[in-house]
């Protein structure tokens, strides 16, 4: 019989993990993206069998497509060795959610695909980015794991019910309702829930210019939203929009009649909801789809998806 993989892939592309400031008792005035990510993994005692790979150096909130296709393409090269046994990405905690969701939904693995962040820089007194990457390493390498991850704080999540709750705090990420998938505990993994699966879009269906994949936007309903919000977005080319609701995904009068327009001249629609957590529930006779548990961010990736 052979022997299972034990070769990690971590892949760096930046984030507060990679982040460096001036003093030690700087945890907000630093810079994201600046350690490679070679050095994070030497930093991390006991990590072996481990390769690092660097696919882009920045702060997440200036993820872009392009990005995300090198990333997804690199991700699927990895994970597709005999030798792996599975990848981990280290990523700015901002839009961490958002790049897992893409990541589900394109590649939707059979082996761990593990994103993982820190709240505290490199510098930092409190660095949390190698007991996450530790962590991380950890769950990559569970016999059986499979799917997108997030591992942050000893908390295993789910790319789907993933959310950063928190801009500070070093516990920021939750699962919401559902909770987290396992704890990541002195090395060992509790679980209490089943991996994620799911039907992957494929690499191959990523336009290679990022600059032909579907524009999509999302609209906020809020107190005073305005029809010319959504209606000049249209003229700006977006092809679908995401509406981050109130409550159970409910929208301001204004917007539904420019959401009609907009619907007549083929822009879709999909319905989320600007709580923190929950889902929408649909009704019979709703007008527009709902996005059911996925944050707006997430609905509008998966929109995007949807209409490649
Ligand atoms: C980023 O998202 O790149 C910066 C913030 C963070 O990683 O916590």
């Amino acid at each position: 019989m052979q022997n299972p993989p034990t070769t990690v892939v971590v892949l760096g592309t930046g984030g507060t993990i990679a982040g460096t400031a001036g003093h030690a008792l700087d945890n907000v005035g630093y810079t994201a993206g600046q350690v490679a990510v070679a050095q994070l993994v030497a930093a991390v005692p006991s990590l072996q069998a481990i390769e690092a790979e660097q696919v882009a150096q920045l702060d997440s909130k200036d993820m872009t497509h392009a990005a995300w296709r090198e990333l997804a393409a690199r991700c699927a090269h990895h994970l597709g060795r005999r030798d792996v046994a599975g990848v981990v990405v280290t990523h700015g905690t901002d839009t961490l959610e958002e790049t897992a969701w893409f990541l589900h939904r394109v590649l939707a693995p059979a082996k761990p695909l593990v994103l993982t962040g820190a709240m505290r820089p490199a510098t930092a007194l409190q660095s949390d980015g190698p007991q996450n990457l530790f962590d991380a390493v950890t769950v990559a390498r569970t016999p059986g794991a499979r799917g997108v991850l997030g591992v942050l704080g000893g908390q295993v999540h789910g790319a789907r019910e993933l959310r950063k709750t928190h801009p500070y705090r070093i516990d920021a990420f939750d699962s919401g309702d559902a909770g987290p998938i396992a704890w990541v505990e002195e090395g060992r993994l509790r679980r209490i829930r089943d991996w994620p699966a799911g039907d992957p879009i494929g690499v191959e269906r990523l336009p290679a210019d990022a600059g032909a994949w579907p524009v999509v936007e999302i609209v906020t309903s809020h107190a005073g939203a305005r029809a010319a919000t959504v209606l000049a977005l249209c003229d700006a080319g977006a092809r679908g929009l995401v509406i981050a609701g109130t409550g159970n995904g409910t929208l301001h009068a204004e917007l539904e009649q420019a959401l009609l327009q907009a619907q007549a001249r083929g822009v879709r629609v999909l319905r989320s909801t600007r709580t923190r957590a929950g889902r929408v529930v649909a009704a019979d006779g709703d007008r527009w789809a709902a996005a059911d548990d996925l944050t707006p961010e997430k609905a509008r990736v998966e929109l995007m998806l949807t209409l490649l």
